[in-house]
């Protein structure tokens, strides 16, 4: 679903800024390794070695780390990320690390509670004890629904996205096309709540919900940010 996009990503991602410092952030404050799940092309890993930090990324998308592999070379710090393709439900790891995470909504990529447990499951083998899982996702509103429902938006010069959302499976249909390749991709969300269920399900607590990466508190927003401890 990525590899025909590898090299239109960054391009439609470009004004997507918001959550890098955030994640540079947790990653310097856990004083080790990173591993990031669904690294992409390292548009937050890459910021995240500049600053120090080691980063394993794993990929199930071949295109999306050739590309990342390319970034980190041009930014010099191929040596500082590490990046190996798998499943983030079965991610090729066996380094124990302080912090995981799972930026920019890759976790609703999974289907049903039963892949978003064993996503969930899968991290905390790779904490440490006390180490933290930071991930975000959304939960979209009605107003989104109804202004983008079935349209093509010019995301960025001479990039489309259309949003398809169907609200009795709670699924977002994404579809995107610019010159660099084209992709169409389901997205599944469910209510923070249910994150909250699940987390403590897979052996989590909960250390905070934010509703932006500015750490504003959650409230009920259709952005949620969240840093869980491995009880
Ligand atoms: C929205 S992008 C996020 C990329 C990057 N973390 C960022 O913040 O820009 C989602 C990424 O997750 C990857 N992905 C989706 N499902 C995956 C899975 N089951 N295992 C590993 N990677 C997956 C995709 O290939 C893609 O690179």
């Amino acid at each position: 679903m990525y590899d025909p996009i590898a090299w239109l990503y960054d391009p439609w991602s470009a004004s997507v800024i918001e959550d890098v410092s955030f994640y540079v952030e947790e990653a310097l404050a856990a004083g080790g390794g990173v591993v990031e799940l669904g690294v992409g092309t390292g548009r937050i890993a890459i910021p995240t070695a500049l600053a120090g930090a080691y980063v394993i990324g794993i990929d199930s998308s071949a295109g999306m780390l050739a590309v990342c592999s390319e970034r980190a070379r041009e930014a010099g710090v191929g040596e500082r990320l590490d990046l190996r393709l798998g499943d983030l439900r079965r991610p090729p790891v066996d380094e124990r690390v302080p912090i995981v995470t799972c930026p920019f909504r890759s976790y609703l990529h999974l289907r049903g509670d039963d892949e978003r447990l064993e996503a969930l499951r899968a991290a905390r083998e790779l904490l440490r004890p006390g180490g933290r899982l930071v991930f975000d996702v959304f939960t979209p509103s009605r107003e989104d629904i109804e202004e983008t429902h079935g349209r093509w938006i010019e995301r960025e010069p001479g990039i489309d996205e259309r949003a398809d959302w169907d609200l009795a499976a709670q699924t977002l249909t994404l579809s995107v096309r610019g010159l660099q390749g084209s992709s169409t991709m389901t997205l599944w969300w469910v209510e923070p709540a249910r994150w909250h269920t699940l987390l403590a399900e897979s052996g989590f607590e909960v250390l905070e919900c934010y509703g932006w990466f500015d750490r504003r508190p959650f409230a009920g927003g259709e952005d949620s940010v969240w840093i869980a401890r491995r009880k």
